[in-house]
């Protein structure tokens, strides 16, 4: 009996004791983890923070708004993949190197090729770590201005920006224990010691609090940045008068944040101008305009001016597009409307009904009830339908070069789809200094220890030109970066 007693007490003295060390190795292991604060919940903050996460880290990400996603969760046509499996079903060839090309080609004199090497070299890897870690659906294949083969990659479901993004929230919110979110966090001030980034200074209901971590900056572009002062009256003051497709939130917030401890910025002047954003008829003077995706020119819709004749080809980059479109509008041409046939239009189903139930796309039950409500000379619509079908058959060639006609037919009966379109400051090409490792640069160009930056918010990627498809994939590519480099020590 007393020896029985004796090992009880023996054997509980031995979990006790064991449970103690486990709890103290524990406890170590929660105090000695790397901590990581990401600024900034669209995706290339999302993605730093799971890759922090998982290299060990403790995570906490803020956003100054009251729901994550910024300008992350309206991308609609997709992010770029160089050599997936989804192309090679569809017995698409694509490399890293043909994608680097296309890439350098569009950056043309402000080309970064380290930069663009990170992004190109790790497309594959990524579209897999989103598609096997958070079961996002990538399988679809889209061809966009500037790729030479179609690289662009969504999902049969929702908006893809919106597809990655929830995903990536979900799981993050699925993690209390190791990841903490903060919404409506402004971060106002970055803390250091020595030279060393320590953590940041944040407003959340009108106090004051400080979070302690290697700091990742994921606060998007400065698109939305109108302020008198802000970014865009000082690098593009004649954009202050051009709407923009980006939420309020892009305002150069991370920007300012590196500049403040000696961070440089880059190609700041550099901001891209999309051609196609919808004036809604019911705000036609609206600072935010919804985007008009330029599928809906890829899939035969056409541009023409006020008197219903067309002056570009619709498939030219995006720049070139825009000019076109400024020099019709100086011309007292404006406005100028965007037409889709049944046929285009059945291709975009999905599209074309929510830009439908919104207002900004309207049908007409023929060209003349167009005619006649938008003051157009129907002869004139005749004749630019008449030239349509004539390049259509090949019989004539389209005098602004124009040669795919896929849905190039306009009838005269058929009901369209019509819609008011102006120019959209859409995306920030300029931003921060990185290295290919996402660390923030100095203007002596020596990385700043602490402090990581990623997305839209870091400059020179795309040097002069981003071509469609490869902001998500900064956002993920250069976020896993920061993610991984900030739990480094
Ligand atoms: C309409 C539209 C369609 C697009 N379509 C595509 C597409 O199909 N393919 C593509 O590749 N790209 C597309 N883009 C571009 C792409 O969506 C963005 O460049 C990309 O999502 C930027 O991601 P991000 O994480 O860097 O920034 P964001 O997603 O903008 O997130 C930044 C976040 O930081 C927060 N923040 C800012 N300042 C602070 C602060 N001081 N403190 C705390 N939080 C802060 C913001 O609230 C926001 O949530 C599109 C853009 C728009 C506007
Ligand atoms: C790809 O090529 C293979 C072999 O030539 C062919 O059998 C298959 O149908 C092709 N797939 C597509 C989607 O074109
Ligand atoms: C990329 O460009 C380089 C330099 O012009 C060229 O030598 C190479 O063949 C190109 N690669 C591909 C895959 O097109
Ligand atoms: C023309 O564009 C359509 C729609 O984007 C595409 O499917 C088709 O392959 C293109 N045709 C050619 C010859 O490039």
């Amino acid at each position: 009996m007393r020896r029985l007693t004796h090992q009880y007490i023996f054997r509980a003295l031995t979990v006790a004791a064991i449970s103690f060390l486990a709890y103290r190795l524990l406890r170590r292991a929660a105090m000695t983890a790397p901590r990581t604060i990401v600024v900034g919940g669209g995706l290339a903050g999302l993605s730093a923070a799971h890759t922090a996460l998982e290299n060990g880290a403790i995570v906490v990400l803020l956003d100054k708004k009251p729901a994550l996603g910024g300008n992350s969760v309206k991308a609609s046509s997709g992010i770029n993949g160089a050599g997936t499996a989804a192309q090679k079903e569809q017995n698409i060839t694509d490399s890293p190197e043909i994608f680097y090309n296309d890439t350098l080609a569009s950056a043309r004199d402000l080309a970064r090729t380290h930069l663009i090497k990170a992004l190109t070299d790790h497309s594959v890897p990524t579209l897999e770590w989103l598609t096997n870690n958070f079961g996002v659906d990538l399988s679809l294949v889209a061809q966009l201005g500037g790729h030479s083969v179609p690289r662009t990659h969504r999902g049969k479901g929702g908006a893809p920006g919106w597809a990655m993004t929830s995903a990536l929230v979900k799981k993050l919110e699925a993690q209390p224990e190791r990841a903490t979110i903060l919404k409506g966090a402004k971060v106002v001030k970055l803390l250091r010691e020595g030279g060393r980034v320590t953590g940041v200074e944040y407003e959340v209901g009108g106090e004051k609090k400080t979070e302690e971590g290697s700091v990742v900056i994921a606060t998007g572009g400065y698109a939305a940045d109108y302020a008198e002062g802000g970014y865009l009256s000082q690098f593009r003051p004649e954009l202050l008068a051009v709407p923009t497709t980006n939420g309020d939130h892009a305002t150069g917030d991370g920007h300012r944040l590196a500049v403040s401890i000696g961070g440089a910025l880059c190609d700041m002047d550099q901001v891209q101008v999309h051609p196609t954003g919808f004036v809604d008829p019911k705000d036609p003077s609206a600072k935010t305009k919804f985007l008009a995706a330029e599928a809906l020119r890829g899939v035969g819709g056409i541009l023409i001016d006020k008197d219903g004749v067309r002056f570009v080809d619709e498939l030219e980059r995006r720049d070139t597009v825009t000019e076109k479109m400024r020099e019709v509008a100086k011309a007292g041409r404006a406005p100028i409307r965007l037409l889709l046939n049944p046929e285009a239009a059945k291709t975009l189903e999905a599209h074309v009904g929510f830009y439908k139930s919104k207002g900004l796309m309207r049908e007409y039950e023929s060209a003349a009830a167009l005619a006649e409500d938008a003051k157009i000379p129907l002869a004139n619509l005749e004749a630019t339908f008449d030239a349509q079908r004539s390049y259509a058959k090949g019989l004539t060639q389209d005098p602004f070069g124009k040669t795919n006609h896929t849905n190039a037919v306009y009838t005269l009966d058929e009901p369209l789809l019509v819609a008011e379109m102006t120019p959209v400051v859409h995306y920030t090409m300029g931003g921060i200094v990185v290295d290919e490792d996402a660390r923030v640069l100095n203007t002596d160009g020596t990385p700043i220890p602490g402090l990581f930056a990623a997305g839209e918010a870091i400059g020179g990627v795309h040097g002069r030109n981003r071509l469609g498809g490869s902001s998500l994939l900064e956002a993920v590519v250069f976020g896993r970066l920061a993610g991984k480099s900030s739990t480094a020590r």
